[in-house]
Order: structure tokens, then C-alpha cells, then sequence
């Protein structure tokens, strides 16, 4: 008979679950799939080689053909989908490039939507900033103002060419009031009502898009401070959820994700579509460049973050280390 008059220190014990591997694994409540990541990729007209950007190591510009192989590795290893971003060869106010059927985001979405077919989920950037000269999200008024309403022309636009092209989801990211609404309704004009809009929902102004505007070879001289996000607002981005599912989104989405996870949570707690998250490409290149010092694990840090976004509620996660996540996550992929 144990003497229970006898002191035996804490009867509750937390860290009788954290004693194995197979024990925490049993009582993980968050764990990460590839089904779930979604690669973002760069394709650039003109280049015969792969371009490397120096500020996003292991990330680089594709050609057609890279891009092509790429979306094939992507499908083999079992991630949920891929979202193009297009570097055109030249660039004008109006961001022409970016309907042109024959213009490289469209060009490169049938392509990859060719080699992938239902493997992937192929996704197209909506947006003009990688299309226009002056690097914008929309076009310019007289005063040199971002004109929201001439710029949902040119998202319909655009929207009809990647869905043509063969796009299954659209991102909206460009922040224009109205544009979920506008592009959907350009497409079921169309017929083309299976075309899934992903809404970039709460997307904050950010210092951490330097290594994506390097990526883009963006010419944007200021901010974008008029149309995305100010980072200390939080019910502004429910706001901008809100008027998103209204406006028929299928999935929204918040970014950067790290600096707003608690926008995340908030989002998951509220949403009645899916909500994915983006970490972008300074998130990615804090890690890379700490482990490049050898001050972080690189794996560790890498499986980390993409947990803690997962675990603050994001179903999908966009994320340039989809890959190298999946291959850890599934060794025998
Ligand atoms: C807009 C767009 C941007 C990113 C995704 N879509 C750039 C911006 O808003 O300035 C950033 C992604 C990243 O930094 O990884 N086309």
C-alpha cells in the first residue's frame, strides 16, 4: 500500500505525453501534408537558362521548359498545387502582357496544366505589378493615382486569358476593391464557372516582398501602402474576409503569414471557405539566411514554421519550401 500521507511532487504530469517518439506522435494535434503546400514558381520570357535570385537561394526564374519540369517534380512528390508568377520580357502602363494569350503566364500555364493534368492544382498570380512599368497592382490615373475601377477591367481580363489558358484557380492579390466579384462575374459570363477564385483576402503591406520584387525584377518605386494592408490593423482584415466570401470566393487567403498569424487564427475562427496562408519570400529568406550562417537548422526552422501557420489555422499553406517540405515529410516520395 503507497503511503499517500508521502509527498510524490506533482500528480499532474504533462511530460508523461512528451516521453517517446511514438508517444508525442500519438498525441500530435497538428501534423503537415503535402496534399496541403502549394509551390509558388517564377517563369521569365526570353531566358534559355534558369535564372538564380540571389536573394531567394535555391529559388530560381524558370524557362518553359524548367517550369515544365518543375510542376512535374511537384506533382510526383505529392503537393497540392502550384501558383505561377510570370517575368514578361517587356513591360507597359496597361501591364499588356498580362492577357495576352500569347503573353508568358498564359503561355506557361498551358503548358503546365498540359504535363500536370489533374495531378496538381495549377494556380496563376492575378495581378499587374509583374506586367506594368511602373510596378503597380493596377493602372494609373491621370495624377498617377492606382485607379481601382480601370484596373478590374484589366483583372477581367486577365482572369479570362488564365482561365482560357487553363488555370483551375485564380489569386487575386492585387488588393482592388471589388475584384472578387468583378473577375467572377467576368467569368461566368463566359462559361467559365468551374475557374476557382482564391482571394488574397488580408494582405499586408509588407517590407518582407524585397526578395519577390528581385524575383519579379519589379520596377515599383514607393509602396503599395494605398491598396494592401496596414499592418496593425486586424478588423480591417475581417473586413476584407467578409466582403471577400460575399463577393464569392472559394478560398481566402492572408499574407505574410508569420507577422499576422494571429489574422490566421482569426480568419480560421470565422470563415466558411477554406483559408490558406502564404509564406512569402522574405519569411523564406530569413530562414535561409540564418541556416546559411550556420546559426539555424534549416530543416527544423523550416518544418517549424510551416507547422505554427498550419497550427494557427491555415488549410493550405503557399510556401517556396513545398517541396523540400514534402520530401522530409514523405522520405520514400
Ligand atoms: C502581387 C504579389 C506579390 C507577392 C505575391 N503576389 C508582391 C507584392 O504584393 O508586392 C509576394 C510574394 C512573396 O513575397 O513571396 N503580384
Amino acid at each position: 500500500m503507497a503511503d499517500l500521507s508521502r509527498p510524490t511532487g506533482p500528480v499532474i504530469r504533462p511530460r508523461r505525453l512528451r516521453q517517446s517518439v511514438a508517444m508525442r506522435r500519438l498525441v500530435a494535434e497538428t501534423r503537415l501534408d503535402p496534399a496541403e503546400l502549394v509551390l509558388p514558381v517564377f517563369v521569365r520570357e526570353g531566358i534559355d537558362e534558369p535564372v538564380a535570385i540571389s536573394a531567394m537561394p535555391g529559388v530560381v526564374q524558370h524557362t518553359l521548359d524548367s517550369l515544365v519540369a518543375a510542376a512535374v517534380e511537384a506533382a510526383e512528390v505529392g503537393i497540392g498545387g502550384i501558383m505561377l508568377f510570370g517575368v514578361p520580357a517587356t513591360k507597359d502602363a496597361m501591364g499588356s502582357g498580362a492577357d495576352d494569350p500569347e503573353g508568358i503566364l498564359n503561355v506557361a500555364l498551358r503548358a503546365v496544366a498540359d504535363a500536370v493534368g489533374d495531378r496538381l492544382v495549377v494556380m496563376a498570380d492575378l495581378c499587374l505589378d509583374e506586367f506594368t512599368d511602373h510596378g503597380h497592382c493596377g493602372v494609373l490615373d491621370a495624377a498617377g493615382r492606382v485607379d481601382n475601377d480601370a484596373t478590374l477591367e484589366r483583372y477581367a481580363a486577365m482572369g479570362l486569358a488564365q482561365a482560357r489558358a487553363g488555370a483551375h484557380v485564380l489569386g487575386l492579390s492585387g488588393m482592388m476593391d471589388g475584384q472578387v466579384a468583378f473577375v467572377r462575374a467576368a467569368l461566368d459570363a463566359e462559361g467559365l464557372i468551374d475557374t476557382v477564385i482564391l482571394a488574397y483576402a488580408a494582405k499586408y503591406t509588407s517590407g518582407l516582398y524585397g526578395p519577390f520584387r528581385e524575383a519579379v525584377q519589379s520596377s515599383l518605386v514607393g509602396d503599395r501602402a494605398t491598396y494592401q494592408q496596414d499592418p496593425g490593423n486586424a478588423t480591417e482584415a475581417l473586413r476584407e474576409l467578409e466582403l471577400d466570401i460575399a463577393e464569392g470566393a472559394d478560398i481566402v487567403m492572408v499574407k505574410p503569414a508569420m507577422p499576422h498569424l494571429d489574422i490566421v487564427a482569426a480568419a480560421a475562427a470565422v470563415s466558411t471557405v477554406p483559408v490558406a496562408a502564404y509564406q512569402i519570400s522574405g519569411e523564406y529568406l530569413m530562414i535561409e539566411a540564418a541556416s546559411a550562417n550556420g546559426w539555424i537548422d534549416r530543416d527544423r526552422a523550416m518544418m517549424e514554421s510551416l507547422l505554427g501557420i498550419r497550427r494557427a489555422g491555415a488549410q493550405i499553406i503557399l510556401t517556396y519550401y513545398a517541396i523540400d517540405a514534402a520530401r522530409l515529410l514523405r522520405p520514400d516520395a
